[in-house]
C-alpha cells in the first residue's frame, strides 16, 4: 500500500497567503496542514508516500518537509507542471504508485478519524474504492455519492444541484490499480480538468465494488480562511492536551488552561487563556491572547488583545486598540496603531487580501 498527497493546486481561494507560499503549508496549530495527513498515514504503516507538487511552490514544500525522516517515512516528489485535476495528478504520479493499492490525500484536507479500520475494510472487501464520506448541511458545492443500503456507491456526482443525497465526498480516497485504467478514458470537464469523481464514476459503470464510509469525526477542507480558522480550532482542542511552558513569563503573566510556549518566547505582563500554541523567539507584552490561537515562530505583540486567530511567523502586531478575533494574518504583516487617538486607517494590503472593521450591525 502507498499514498500519493496532493499538494499542488493553485490555492486561489486562499489568496494573498498563496501568492507567496503553498496552502499546504499554512500553519494549524504552528504545524503545516499537510503533515498531519502524513502522520495519519504513517500511523496506520503507510510509509511509501509521493508528494504532488506545483512548479510554483514544490520547491518549498520539498524544503520544510524534507525526505520523510522526520515522519518514518519515505517521500517521493512529484512534479505535476500544470493543475490539470485530481485524476492527472494520479496519471502523472503513474511511475510512483506502479502496481499497488494506494490512498489518495488532499493535502489540504484534516480528518479526525483514524485511516486504519478503513484501510482494514478497503482490504477485506478487496474493494477497487472506498471513499471517505461526510455529511454537509448543503451539498451541491461537493462531490456527492448515492449509496444504496450496504454502503456500495451507485452514483458520483460532481456539485450537483439535486444532490442525490447529503454525503460529500472528503479529500481522501482508497484505490486499488484499476483507478488507472478508468483514467486513461476521461476526457477534460467543463472546468478543463480530470476530474477524479469521472475516473470513480467509470469504476462504478463497469460494475466494480465502490464503497462509501461516513467518518465518525469531524472532516475540514482548510481552502479557505474561515475553514482554516475551525481547523485550527479543532486541532487545538483535540491535540493539545497539557501545557508546555519552554519559553519565560515573567512575574505579572499569567497562563491559562492548554498551552504551548516555545523556547526563547518571552511574555511580559500578558495573560494567556488556552488552548493557545505560541511559537519560538516569540515577544509578547501587555497582550490577552484569547483560546484557539496560534503564533508563529518569531512573532511580535505588544498591546494586543487576540482571540480565536492564526498568527503567521514574523508578524508584528502593536497597540491597535480594538480586539482582534477571527483573523489570519500572514508572514510578516505588521498590524499597528501610530496615533494616541487614530482618525484615519492607513493601509498597504497586498492583492485580494481584505479587511473588515467588526461589531454591531451596521
Ligand atoms: P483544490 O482545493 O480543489 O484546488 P486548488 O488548490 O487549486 O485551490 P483553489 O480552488 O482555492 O484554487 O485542490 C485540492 C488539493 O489537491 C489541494 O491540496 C491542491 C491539490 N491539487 C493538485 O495537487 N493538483 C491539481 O491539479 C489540483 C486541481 C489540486
Amino acid at each position: 500500500m502507498k499514498a500519493l498527497i496532493l499538494s499542488g493546486g493553485q490555492g486561489t481561494r486562499l489568496r494573498p497567503l498563496t501568492y507567496t507560499g503553498a496552502k499546504q503549508l499554512v500553519p494549524v496549530a504552528n504545524q503545516p496542514i499537510l503533515w498531519y495527513g502524513i502522520a495519519s498515514l504513517v500511523k496506520c504503516g503507510i510509509t511509501e508516500i509521493g508528494i504532488v507538487i506545483s512548479p510554483e511552490t514544490g520547491a518549498e514544500v520539498q524544503t520544510v518537509t524534507g525526505n520523510g525522516d522526520r515522519f518514518g517515512a519515505n517521500i517521493t516528489y512529484i512534479l505535476q507542471k500544470k493543475p490539470a485535476g485530481l485524476a492527472h495528478a494520479v496519471k502523472i504520479a503513474q511511475d510512483f504508485l506502479e502496481n499497488s493499492s494506494f490512498v489518495m490525500y488532499l493535502g489540504d484536507n484534516l480528518i479526525q478519524d483514524d485511516l486504519q479500520d478503513f484501510l482494514t475494510d478497503f482490504h477485506e472487501q478487496t474493494a477497487d474504492a472506498l471513499l471517505l464520506l461526510c455529511p454537509v448541511p448543503d451539498a451541491r458545492a461537493f462531490g456527492v455519492v448515492d449509496l444504496d443500503t450496504t454502503g456500495r456507491i451507485k452514483a458520483v456526482v460532481e456539485k450537483p444541484k439535486n444532490p442525490p443525497s447529503n454525503l460529500a465526498l472528503v479529500g481522501v480516497y482508497f484505490f486499488s490499480p484499476a483507478i488507472h485504467t478508468a483514467i486513461t478514458t476521461l476526457k477534460p470537464s467543463a472546468r478543463g480538468e480530470l476530474e477524479i469523481t469521472d475516473a470513480i464514476q467509470t469504476l462504478i459503470n463497469d460494475q466494480a465494488l465502490v464503497i462509501g464510509r461516513p467518518l465518525e469525526g469531524w472532516w475540514l477542507d482548510t481552502g479557505k480562511k474561515d475553514d482554516l480558522l475551525e481547523a485550527n480550532h479543532l486541532v487545538l482542542d483535540s491535540y493539545l492536551t497539557e501545557t508546555q511552558i519552554d519559553g519565560n513569563l515573567d512575574e505579572q503573566s499569567l497562563v491559562r488552561g492548554r498551552v504551548k510556549i516555545g523556547k526563547g518566547s518571552i511574555l511580559i505582563n500578558s495573560l494567556v487563556r488556552g488552548p493557545v500554541v505560541i511559537g519560538e523567539n516569540c515577544r509578547l507584552e501587555n497582550c490577552f491572547i484569547g483560546p484557539h490561537t496560534s503564533i508563529g515562530d518569531q512573532a511580535q505583540l505588544t498591546d494586543v488583545d487576540l482571540d480565536h486567530s492564526v498568527v503567521l511567523a514574523e508578524a508584528k502586531i502593536s497597540h491597535v486598540q480594538k480586539r482582534i478575533a477571527d483573523s489570519l494574518i500572514g508572514r510578516r504583516a505588521e498590524v499597528c496603531t501610530i496615533a494616541k487617538r487614530p482618525k484615519a486607517l492607513r493601509l498597504m494590503v497586498g492583492d485580494d487580501s481584505r479587511i473588515e472593521l467588526a461589531g454591531d450591525k451596521k
